[in-house]
Parts: C-alpha cells; structure tokens; sequence
C-alpha cells in the first residue's frame, strides 16, 4: 500500500505505510495454564517472517489464532487496520503435512476453496505450472510423493490469493533436497503473488535462506508464558548463499539471539 500524504496548510506530512498484519496483545490460556502472553508484532506487505522458538512454547497455537481459528485468544488481529474476526480468504495456512482430500484428484483439492468441482479453473493450471507440477492435474493424492504433495498444498493456499500465508514447519516432512527446492518455490511464489509469510520453522538455515526478521518465541513454562523475546533483522540481499560470510555472521547474530532466550 502506498504511504498517504495528507496536507496542513502548506505543510505535507507523509504518513509510512500501514503494515499488513498487526498483532496486538494475543494471550491464550488452557485452563489455570497461559501458553502465550501479550504476544504483539507487525508485518509490512511482502515480508516474509519465521517464527523460531522451543517446542511447546505455542507457536503453532499463535499461528492458528493469527488465521482465526481459534475463538479463545484474546486480543486483537488486524489486516490492513480492519479488526479479523475468524478465518478469512486473506489469509491462507498451510501446515508440516499437506491435508490434502484423498477422495478429490490434485486439481480439485487446490480449487476446494471455491467449492466443489472447481478443478477446470485456469488458475490452478497456472498454480501447479508455478510449483513445477505441470503434469499432475488429474492425479489423486496417494500418487504424489511428500515434496509433491507439499507443492500441491502450497498451490491450495496460494489458490484464493491471500495477502498472508500462514505455514507451519511446511518443509519439515521432506528430504533436504527437496526442501531447499521447495523454499526456492516458495520464495518466487511469494515474490510473484506479492503475498506476505509468516513461517514457523525448527531450523535456522531455513530461517536464515528465506526471512526479512526471525521472531523468537521464549520457552513456555507452566507459570511462565511465552513471549516475543526477540525480532532479528536478517538483512541479506536475495539469492542467499548461505555459505557467504556475511550470512556466516547473520548466523552468528541469530544463533547469539536464540541462545540467550532458550534458557
Ligand atoms: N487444545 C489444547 N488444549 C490444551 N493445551 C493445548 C491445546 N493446544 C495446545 N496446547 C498446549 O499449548 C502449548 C503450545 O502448543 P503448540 O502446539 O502451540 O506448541 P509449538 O510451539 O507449536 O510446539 P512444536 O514446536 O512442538 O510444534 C503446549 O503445551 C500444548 O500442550
Ligand atoms: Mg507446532
């Protein structure tokens, strides 16, 4: 969105452009337990953001509040400054295993959204072309290996063009080949669908190839809430090579960062 000049008198005042997504204050609590407390933090349009943290600190939790599918967060969720109440087509999630519908070939799973018998829509044609599965339109399922699967479900969340992809350690299920494939994938998807990612993620390289910033969760105790502890700057142009210095050092930073909050 293009930053808005608004003017006094002969004064103008050029005003920064609002962030995509704005989280302000999400609290969670099972029970007598808080997994997470006044959790807040912004996205610009087309940052690509990962979230790192311990296992269990609730990350998965905070990224199902954030899509709107979990009524018993408090706080507030923002896009665009217009308060979310509930899930949304602006905002896609896409999980560690793709969920596809085995009973729906590969074409109608990524139009499922659009409802049923959708598959003939010349979008997906062009979604798989983009995740590099030309040939798979017709195909069930349980015919794709993992890493097709992952695209497939990567083409579903992209299918109803959300400004926010949600995904939860997407890559995590494959090979590291394929993995670094499909982060390349997601990249250029990103970057062609001008979409903004939020990625929750256990490995730093992972972090370190694809992020603008890394949130880092602290560990959750049972009376001690998680929080954002820190938010890092990965600032690197793009292709990364993570075997470059300067990304040395940005490794350096964010392993130093992580160490003092997963104590
Ligand atoms: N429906 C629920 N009822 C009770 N407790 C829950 C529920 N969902 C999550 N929790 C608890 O909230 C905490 C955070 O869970 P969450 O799955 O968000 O962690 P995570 O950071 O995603 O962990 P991991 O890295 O292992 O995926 C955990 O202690 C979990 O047991
Ligand atoms: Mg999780």
């Amino acid at each position: 969105m293009a930053g808005c000049a608004p003017c006094f008198g002969r004064y103008t005042m050029t005003l920064p452009p609002a962030s995509l997504l704005e989280v302000r204050g999400l609290t969670r609590r099972f029970g007598a337990r808080t997994v997470f407390e006044h959790v807040s933090f912004e996205l610009a349009r087309g940052e690509i953001v990962s979230l790192v943290g311990p296992s269990g600190c609730g990350k998965s939790t905070l990224l199902r509040a954030i899509a709107g599918l979990d009524a018993h967060t408090d706080g507030l969720v923002l896009l665009e400054r217009q308060v979310q109440r509930g899930p949304s087509d602006r905002i896609g999630m896409i999980f560690q295993e793709p969920r596809l519908l085995p009973w729906l070939s590969v074409a109608e799973n990524i139009a499922f959204a659009a409802g049923p018998r959708r598959g003939d829509d010349p979008r997906v044609a062009a979604l798989l072309t983009e995740v590099g599965l030309s040939g798979v339109h017709d195909v069930l399922p349980k015919q794709l290996s993992g890493g097709m699967a992952q695209r497939v479900a990567l083409a579903r969340g992209l299918f109803a063009e959300p400004d926010l992809l949600l995904l939860d350690e997407p890559f995590s299920a494959v090979d590291a080949i394929t993995r670094s494939r499909l982060q390349r994938v997601l990249l250029a998807l990103a970057r062609a669908h001008g979409t903004t990612a939020l990625l929750v993620t256990h490995d730093l390289d992972e972090a370190l190839h694809l992020s603008d910033r890394v949130l880092v969760l602290s560990p959750a105790g049972d009376d001690r809430p998680s929080h954002i502890a820190r938010d890092i700057r990965i600032d690197a142009p793009r292709p990364r090579d993570l075997r470059e210095p300067r990304m040395n050092a940005l490794r350096d930073t964010l392993l130093e960062g992580i160490a003092t909050v997963f104590v």
